[in-house]
């Protein structure tokens, strides 16, 4: 399965295409300027445009957007692969976005902001979880018939998710350094190893917020993988056992974990959906497939916030 071969639906025509990834200039409206639109148009959609496009296709590019779609077998399956990727890309670019700014707010010891945030930080991280759901409807053959098209390509060098995994605080030399020779990825991807992580300011928080935090976690090589340490854990144990849960360090505690379960469970969705259709056969990127995968599920970013309820 599948036997047929797919068809594909030509929508756009690409040579009509502006490939910029400039956004593209725009007329701005307003409450007066909408109803003055809504009379001259006896309240119907609007359907005349001067020029080649129209502002709905030119606010987000997606003329572009949608010439960006080409699989590259007669496989059947590879058009879904192909999308969800770019889906779960923008997905990741969208969580990456709200992370980086949950961090510069409790940074500025705005724990109210960073929960709003946080909160929508992971109902991405959970609408990630379901593009698994998609993915799982390809099956081991459908895979087949796409998957030396691949190559050595492989989610491992989506450097938007690496970007991800940075900011929460998995850092990874060597992950990192697999887009050292893209110059125009390589600096930002650098600078996110060397800087710190959501979770090395949320540590620098609960110091100025009075815990005593050892100064290894407050001063240390940003771009080493971060290790569990007492001193956060019993500042967390504190906060839970001496603060109500409406307190905000406590809410902040608990948006945190369940950021972190969250991902887990994606994780863990993409090691099922692995292992289900490749089964034990080693990854396109050079890992032994699954068994890495199974390996990551374990990943906590926030150990001490889990180790609080030992
Ligand atoms: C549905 C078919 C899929 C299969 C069979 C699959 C398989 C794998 C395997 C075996 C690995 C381990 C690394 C390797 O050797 O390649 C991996 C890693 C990874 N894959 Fe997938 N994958 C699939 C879909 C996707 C999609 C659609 C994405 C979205 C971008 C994705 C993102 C990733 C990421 C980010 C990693 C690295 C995980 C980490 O560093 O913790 N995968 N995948």
């Amino acid at each position: 399965m599948p036997k047929f071969e797919p068809f594909m639906p030509k929508i756009v025509d690409p040579e009509g295409v502006e490939a910029s990834t400039a956004a593209r200039p725009m007329n701005h409206s307003n409450d007066e300027s909408r109803a003055a639109t809504a009379t001259e148009t006896g309240g119907s959609p609007m359907i005349d445009f001067e020029g080649t496009s129209n502002p709905y296709i030119d606010y987000q590019s997606i003329d572009l957007l949608l010439s960006l779609q080409h699989p590259r077998s007669e496989g059947y399956d590879e058009m879904c692969f192909f999308v969800m990727g770019q889906v779960k890309e923008l997905l990741f670019r969208g969580l990456h976005f709200e992370l980086v700014n949950a961090q510069m707010q409790i940074r500025n010891d705005e724990v109210g902001n960073a929960l709003q945030i946080l909160s929508r930080s992971t109902a991405f991280v959970k609408y990630l979880a379901d593009t698994w759901d998609v993915l799982s409807t390809i099956t081991t053959e459908g895979f087949n018939q796409f998957r030396d098209h691949l190559g050595t390509a492989s989610g491992q060098l989506s450097f938007m998710y690496r970007h991800v995994e940075f900011v929460l605080g998995n850092k990874s030399r060597r992950l990192a350094e697999a887009h050292r020779n893209v110059p125009h990825v390589w600096p930002a991807m650098l600078e996110a190893l060397e800087t710190p992580s959501l979770c090395d300011d949320v540590n620098a928080l609960l110091a100025r917020q009075g815990m005593s935090i050892d100064s290894a976690v407050l001063e240390r090589d940003w771009s080493l993988p971060y290790e569990a340490n007492l001193s956060v854990e019993n500042a967390w144990r504190h906060i839970f056992e001496t603060t109500s849960a409406n307190d905000e360090m406590h809410r902040l505690g608990q948006a945190l974990v369940s950021l972190d379960q969250e991902f887990s469970i994606y994780r863990w969705r993409h090691f099922t959906t692995v292992e289900r259709i490749i089964g034990y056969k080693p990854g396109t990127g050079g890992s032994a497939g699954v068994g890495w995968l199974e390996h990551v599920t374990k990943h906590h970013f926030f150990p001490e916030i889990w180790a609080t309820s030992n």
